[in-house]
């Protein structure tokens, strides 16, 4: 059964929200999104790109973005493969080819200007809960129920939710949308971010610099570390399996992912299927492989212990592959360092 939350005082709310917000005047961070008029296409794009990374890793996409593409209707209008040429280092590839479909229906269906409303944002390609109430809020200052992982942070604190999350979400809503008002209400959640990433932090929070501390169950039961409750991870399931690096002199072979699945759409060296029962692995191309040894990596649904193989080829077979599999391709030894960590561990066995 659901755990109800405690109702906080109305007038307690009102008084520490304004004090938050005083101190998001004097102390918010300044971000290039919050720059100049709050225009939805850059409060959309950026939420979208800092659900996938940091605010200073994405700084620099949101720019080169912005200067390409200055509004929703040139990105919907940029070809495809540019996008996702920009996007590459931010992850996840279905995020950017949302991201298209995203400006297209914006432009077809709504004339090039994002709806307002929460309910008609939660039906655009790639649009979650939290980026409809994020865009609602932002962009439009609307009183959405913004949450993220920051702000769970705070409202399990300031209402000691003891119910592990993610069972204790549906708390930790109905906790934040005690604090909702029309009063600004796109300036709300952000200044909650801000006060998550300054001073409730997630290992030692500044308790003594906390304008909502008066209304902070955790922090006059002193139990601030204690929250919030995650539920105990299982243990994870262990996989293997073979991983193959083909360098033709300075460049090394590399193959576009499926879309779907893990690293989905990104560039990986190939290898064996990734299984908890050992059975012989093909390789993409005949031998001879030297085995150069193994590492171990945790993804978030197992651990992996991978194999490397190696097999140095000449030119005309790195041409006769290409012309076998078109989503083969070599690339400079160099650039590996951008290609997900699994694969970058890998790139250490090449000596
Ligand atoms: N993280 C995600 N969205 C943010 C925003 N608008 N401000 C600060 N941090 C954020």
């Amino acid at each position: 059964m659901k755990e109800a939350v405690l109702e906080k005082d109305k007038a307690l709310v009102l008084r520490l929200r304004a004090q938050l917000l005083d101190w998001y005047d004097a102390h918010r961070r300044d971000l290039v999104w919050r720059r100049g008029a709050r225009d939805p296409y850059r409060v959309w794009l950026s939420e979208v790109m800092l659900q996938q990374t940091t605010t200073p890793h994405a700084t620099p996409y949101y720019e080169r973005f912005l200067a390409l593409w200055p509004t929703v209707t040139d990105l919907a209008a940029a070809p495809d493969e540019q996008v996702m040429a920009e996007w590459a280092g931010l992850g996840y590839y279905s995020r950017a080819r949302n991201l298209i479909k995203c400006a297209r229906a914006v432009v077809s269906e709504h004339g090039g200007r994002f709806p307002s409303s929460e309910a008609e944002l939660l039906k655009l390609p790639g649009f979650g809960p939290y980026t409809a109430a994020a865009v609602a809020a932002i962009a439009f200052d609307q009183p959405a129920n913004v949450i993220d992982g920051n702000i769970e942070r705070v409202m399990t604190r300031l209402y000691v939710i003891e119910t592990p999350l993610p069972e204790g979400r549906p708390q930790v809503r109905d906790a934040a949308a005690q604090w909702l008002t029309d009063d600004r209400p796109g300036d709300w959640p952000q200044a909650l971010m801000d006060l998550a990433q300054a001073i409730c932090r997630p290992k030692a929070p500044l308790c003594m610099l906390c304008p909502l501390r008066e209304g902070c169950l955790a922090f006059q039961q002193g139990r601030q570390a204690q929250f919030p409750v995650k539920r105990a991870k299982a243990a994870k399931p262990r996989r293997q399996g073979d991983l193959y690096l083909i360098v033709n002199g300075d460049t090394v072979l590399v193959e576009r992912r499926a879309d779907k699945g893990l690293l989905g759409g990104m560039l990986g060296f190939p290898h064996s299927p990734w299984r908890e029962d050992a059975v012989p692995a093909q390789p993409p191309v005949p031998g001879p492989f030297t085995r150069k040894g193994s590492f171990d990596h945790i993804f978030t649904h197992f651990a992996l212990m991978q194999t490397v193989l190696l097999r140095r080829i000449g030119d005309t077979e790195a041409s006769e592959m290409l012309r076998q599999r078109n989503d083969w391709q070599f690339i400079p030894v160099a650039k590996g360092r951008e290609l997900p960590t699994v694969f970058r561990k890998a790139l250490a066995f090449l000596d």
